[in-house]
């Protein structure tokens, strides 16, 4: 039997609750597809300095270029704001991406027909919204140097090498061939200089790809866009800072940042995670959506370990449960019939799984 070594990040927040979910799921889908997880808890963000002073000691790198994929719950919290920059969470995230390389961030939007009133914009807006936000993640104005700060003054640098640009082009183009062929690449050519050479460099990359249909937009533009009419996209190719920007808006259309999962990958091994954050206000209280983790899960089975059929049995299980009505706090007034917990949503998904 296929044995998988998955290192868990359970974080800080509500990342321990919603990481025991997708364990869930993922042990009742290899009990029915034949295969195996064997996991291993790793630290990172808050936890981890609180016990090493480190938000990412060394052994959390090892055991994860160790293990075949990571799950990832969510880090940070107001307790550690007020660290040194290099001591608190993000930095250790960020280091944490650097360091395995994966600078291709893939944030799928997608609206379910059963949440379809849970949005804030109107259903004909969003019915049958199915968009991937490509970000590029280890570059860009997060990474570049120079960077500082004085008592005056602070500065932080937008730069992408042409390799870096041809490399998550290539993604997005690769992706979009197995959608709907459309890659819309966001910039902000009109005033930035890193931005005209991304825009030149993508169009390069898009002669490989003559079925892929190419189109460009302003980040600004493409934020008001993505508001009035988000059917119009399929993969958006985004730097770092926009990308970030980007997909968390998209997530809205969505009706719940509680839903959204997110795979980063690259030479090495991916990190599976949902794309909000750690929720300190929640935390403890049984009531987080689990969802989008168990769905990073079936991103993991998806794009790394290659077991579609698992993958497939989770996203169904999890449109399933929605159907059924079955909701978390956070989408407990559309069209619930059942407000669960975090441990019940988690075990509804799992039980359509094993039937
Ligand atoms: C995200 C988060 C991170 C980012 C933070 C926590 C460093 O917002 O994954 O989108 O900005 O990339
Ligand atoms: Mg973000």
């Amino acid at each position: 039997m296929k044995n998988y070594k998955i290192t868990l990040i359970k974080g800080d927040g509500i990342g321990p609750e919603i990481i025991d979910e997708a364990v869930k799921v993922l042990d009742a889908v290899s009990s029915c597809c034949g295969f195996h997880f064997e996991y291993d808890e790793a630290l990172m963000g808050g936890c981890a300095y609180d016990m090493t002073g480190d938000p990412l000691p060394q052994e959390t790198i090892t055991k994860s270029l160790n293990s075949d994929a990571v799950l990832f719950g969510a880090i940070g919290g107001e307790k550690w704001d007020r660290l040194p920059r290099e001591k608190r969470p993000e930095s250790g995230l960020l280091r944490f991406r650097k360091e395995l390389g994966v600078y291709a961030n893939l944030r799928p939007a997608i609206v379910y027909d059963e949440l379809i009133n849970a949005s804030s914009l109107k259903p004909s807006v969003i019915k049958g919204v199915d968009l991937m936000v490509v970000r590029e993640l280890i570059g860009g104005i997060y990474f570049g140097e120079p960077k500082g700060r004085d008592e005056s003054k602070g500065w932080n640098t937008m730069v992408y090498t042409r390799d870096e640009i041809v490399r998550i082009a290539h993604n997005a183009f690769k992706i979009a061939m197995e959608r709907s062929k459309r890659v819309c690449s966001i910039d902000k050519a009109n005033v930035l200089d890193v931005s005209q050479l991304w825009r030149e460099t993508v169009e390069e990359v898009a002669k490989e790809y003559p079925e892929v249909a190419l189109s460009h937009m302003y980040v600004d533009n493409a934020a008001m866009q993505l508001i009035r009419d988000p059917k119009q996209f399929d993969v958006m190719l985004t730097g770092n800072i926009f990308g970030d920007i980007l997909s968390d808006e998209a997530s809205m259309l969505s009706g719940s940042i509680g839903l959204l999962p997110s795979a980063s990958v690259g030479a090495k091994i991916g990190v599976y995670e949902p794309i909000h954050g750690s929720a300190p206000d929640i935390a403890g209280q049984g009531i987080a959506n689990p969802i989008a983790t168990i769905s990073s899960a079936s991103m993991m089975l998806r794009y790394e370990l290659g077991e579609i059929e698992a993958a497939d049995k989770i996203d169904e299980a999890i449109k399933k449960a929605l159907k059924e009505g079955y909701r978390t706090q956070d989408l407990a007034q559309f069209d619930a019939k059942e407000v669960c917990s975090t441990s019940e949503i988690g075990s509804i998904v799992a039980n359509y799984i094993v039937r």
